[in-house]
């Protein structure tokens, strides 16, 4: 079957997404982005794949995040976003602000992993080739490397920007010494870290607490949230039992053990307060991140479009009472 040419809704900018700018940046990002870690690559249909992205940019999703070695099966989420990119995105190539990364192991032997020049310039081609695409909008070091001089990754990051293959570099996940050399390094080189990314959530406070968050912020780059709804846990999914199909029934990176009864006396409680703030539990979970407003972005992962439309309307209601956030804390240490 020939498949009806993809043409975007036409209110996609007027359907409530806000844009947020990146740090000290002329970038404005969509304050919901979408994950393609999971779901998205070659176990998934194809046409499914199609129905999520389209949906999401219909909807100001105009932000897609991508790595080497997302799938699964590793490369084939970037492979799915080529296809895409040919069947319906090229012609919105300038709306679109796509992100790829590299730091985790991708292929065998000593130079598909971690931060080498070597690592780094070979993987970014071949996302380029995946993707089907010229240049990328933003490209990161996927992590900290303890092993490599952490120079050498930097001035591969510059490089890759004065090569033209991405706009801007990022850091995920770096500890809080590194990032602030790293922040200077780049700075002095005038190519500085568009945005930082870290996992952020309500049981996940690490950033903030170990400074980086302040750091980020403070550096003039922009940060951004992965697993904000910790992989589905602070959401409706988990409330009656560990759905089929779920990432916790496939158990390879949310694992069933979290969710004990003390989990789930706090994720009931909190399910509680959403629901008198006229919320669902993932709702409320984006919105106490996106009330803050240095956060320049949150990238969730969706296996439906449901999924997708729950997390936008968080965007309708973004204020806490303090009394809800006092709540909010003691529910969580329980
Ligand atoms: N820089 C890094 O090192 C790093 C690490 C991890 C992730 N990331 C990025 O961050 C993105 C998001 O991470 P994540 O996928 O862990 O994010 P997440 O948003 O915390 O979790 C996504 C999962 O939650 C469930 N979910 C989402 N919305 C839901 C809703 N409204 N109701 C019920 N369930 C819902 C789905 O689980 P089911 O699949 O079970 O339906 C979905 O796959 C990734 O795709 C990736 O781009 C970056």
């Amino acid at each position: 079957m020939i498949e009806p040419p993809y043409t975007p809704s036409p209110s996609r900018y007027d359907n409530g997404m806000c844009y947020r700018r990146a740090g000290r940046s002329g970038i404005l990002l969509p304050a919901l982005s979408l994950g393609l870690w999971q779901n998205f690559g070659s176990r998934q249909s194809f046409s499914k794949v199609c129905e999520m992205a389209h949906y999401a940019f219909d909807h100001g999703i105009v932000h897609f995040d991508l790595a080497n070695n997302y799938g699964p099966e590793y490369g084939t989420a970037e492979e799915n976003f080529g296809r895409l990119m040919e069947r319906s995105f090229r012609p919105y190539r300038d709306e679109l602000f796509i992100a790829t990364k590299a730091g985790y192991d991708m292929w065998p032997g000593p130079y598909g992993n971690w931060g080498s020049r070597k690592y780094l310039m070979a993987s970014l081609d071949q996302s380029l080739r995946r993707m089907k695409l010229d240049y990328v909008d933003i490209f990161y070091s996927h992590r900290y490397d303890p092993e490599t001089p952490l120079e050498e990754t930097l001035q591969t990051l510059v490089d890759i920007v004065r090569s033209g293959k991405a706009l801007y570099v990022g850091l995920s996940r770096y500890p809080l010494e590194a990032a602030r050399f790293a922040f200077d390094y780049l700075a002095a080189r005038d190519v500085r870290c568009l945005l930082f990314q870290d996992r952020l959530n309500l049981f996940d406070r690490n950033p903030v607490e170990s400074g980086v968050f302040d750091l980020s912020v403070a550096a003039g780059s922009g940060f951004i949230v992965f697993s904000p709804l910790a992989q589905g846990l602070l959401t409706g999914r988990y409330l009656d039992g560990i759905p089929a199909g779920s990432r916790m029934a496939e158990g390879r990176t949310l694992h069933s053990e979290v969710l004990d009864e003390a989990m789930l006396t706090r994720l009931r409680g909190l399910d509680d307060l959403a629901r008198q703030r006229g919320q669902t539990l993932a709702e409320m979970a984006l919105a106490w991140l996106l009330r803050d407003e240095r956060i320049t972005s949150v990238i969730v992962g969706a296996s439906s479009t449901a999924q997708i439309e729950d997390n936008l309307r968080a965007l309708k209601c973004l204020h806490f009472s303090d009394e809800e956030l006092d709540r909010i804390e003691r529910l969580i240490r329980g």
